[in-house]
C-alpha cells in the first residue's frame, strides 16, 4: 500500500511506523488516521511483527494534535463524528491491538498527539518532549480518549490540571506522573525503544496479547478485569507457546516462540 502521510519500515521483528507530516508537526489529519488503521492493521496481521514503535517524523514533534485546520468549521455533528471515528480508527484501536506497540515520543506531543502517545502500550520519551492537552485553549476538550486515559494514567487531580491550564509538562515531569515510562536524550531514544522492543520479542507473543486484553479489561465498562484475567490466562494454556515456554524450562533451555 501506498501512503502519503506515514512511513513504515522493518527491522527483524520490530514494524516502525512513523507519522511523516513535519511541516505540520505531523497534526493527525483524515487521511493520516485513515492510513494509520490500515499500517496498525497490516502490522497485527505480520506473525513477522512482535512489536510496533510508533513516532513522528524529524526532531520537533511526535504529534502536535489532531489537525486544527481540518475541524475549524465543523458542525456539533461533525465534531461529534470526529471524536467517534478517531476512536474507533486509531485510539481504541491500538490500545486493542494484539501486538504491543512503543510510542517513541520525540517532541511535541499534544492534544490528539499526546493521547496518541496514551494509547499506546509505552511511552519512551526524549527530553526535548513537551507534553500537553492544550484543546480548552482552542474551545473544545481532548476528543481521542484524553480525559479518560490520562485519568487512568496519572490520576484525576493531576489530570484535571493538565486539561484545564492547558499547560505542558517536560518528559521528566511526564515519568515522575507515571505518564511516561523512560526518558532518553533525543540520540538515545530510539536504541532505548529498541531494548525495550528486543525484550518484549524474545516473550510469548499470545501469553503478550492476552496480558493486553487483560490489563485493558480493568478500564472497560462492565467488564470484570479479574474474570477476564481468569479467561485470558485459561487461554494461554491451549497455545503451543505454553507448551513451548514451559518445556523450556523443564529441559532448562531457551524457549523459542512462534506465536501459535
Ligand atoms: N493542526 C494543524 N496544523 C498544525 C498543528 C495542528 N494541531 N500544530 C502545528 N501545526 C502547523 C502550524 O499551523 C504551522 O503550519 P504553517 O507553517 O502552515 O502555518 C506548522 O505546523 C508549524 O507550527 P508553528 O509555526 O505553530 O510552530 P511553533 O514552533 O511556533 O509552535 C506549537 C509549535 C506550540 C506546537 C504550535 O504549533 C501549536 O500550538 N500547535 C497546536 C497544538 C494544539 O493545540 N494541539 C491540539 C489540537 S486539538 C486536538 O488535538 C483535539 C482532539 O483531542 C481531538
Amino acid at each position: 500500500m501506498e501512503y502519503q502521510n506515514i512511513l513504515i519500515e522493518q527491522k527483524e521483528t520490530v514494524q516502525y511506523i512513523t507519522i511523516n507530516r513535519p511541516k505540520q508537526l505531523n497534526a493527525l489529519n483524515k487521511q493520516t488516521i485513515e492510513e494509520l488503521n490500515i499500517a496498525f492493521t497490516e502490522a497485527e496481521e505480520d506473525s513477522n511483527t512482535r512489536v510496533i514503535i510508533l513516532t513522528g517524523a524529524e526532531d520537533k514533534a511526535f504529534v502536535a494534535g489532531a489537525d486544527i485546520k481540518e475541524f475549524a468549521n465543523f458542525s456539533i455533528e461533525e465534531g461529534k463524528l470526529l471524536s467517534a471515528e478517531g476512536h474507533t480508527k486509531l485510539f481504541n484501536f491500538i490500545e486493542n491491538l494484539s501486538t504491543p506497540v512503543i510510542a517513541a515520543v520525540n517532541g511535541f506531543a499534544l492534544g490528539g498527539g499526546l493521547e496518541l502517545a496514551m494509547a499506546c502500550h509505552l511511552r519512551v520519551a526524549s527530553n526535548n518532549a513537551k507534553l500537553g492537552l492544550p484543546e480548552v485553549s482552542l474551545g473544545v476538550i481532548p476528543g481521542y480518549g484524553g480525559t479518560q486515559r490520562l485519568a487512568q494514567l496519572v490520576g484525576k487531580g493531576k489530570a484535571n490540571e493538565m486539561i484545564m491550564t492547558a499547560g505542558m509538562i517536560s518528559a521528566e515531569e511526564g515519568q515522575s506522573w507515571g505518564l511516561i515510562n523512560t526518558v532518553t536524550t533525543p540520540e538515545e531514544l530510539m536504541p532505548a525503544c529498541e531494548k525495550i522492543a528486543k525484550k518484549i520479542s524474545r516473550n510469548s507473543p499470545k501469553a503478550i496479547s492476552s496480558a493486553i486484553a487483560a490489563v485493558n479489561a480493568q478500564y472497560k465498562e462492565g467488564v470484570d478485569g479479574y474474570l477476564a484475567e481468569i479467561t485470558e490466562f485459561g487461554k494461554c494454556f491451549g497455545t503451543s507457546d505454553f507448551k513451548e515456554g514451559t518445556s523450556a524450562f523443564m529441559e532448562k533451555r531457551k524457549a523459542v516462540f512462534t506465536g501459535e
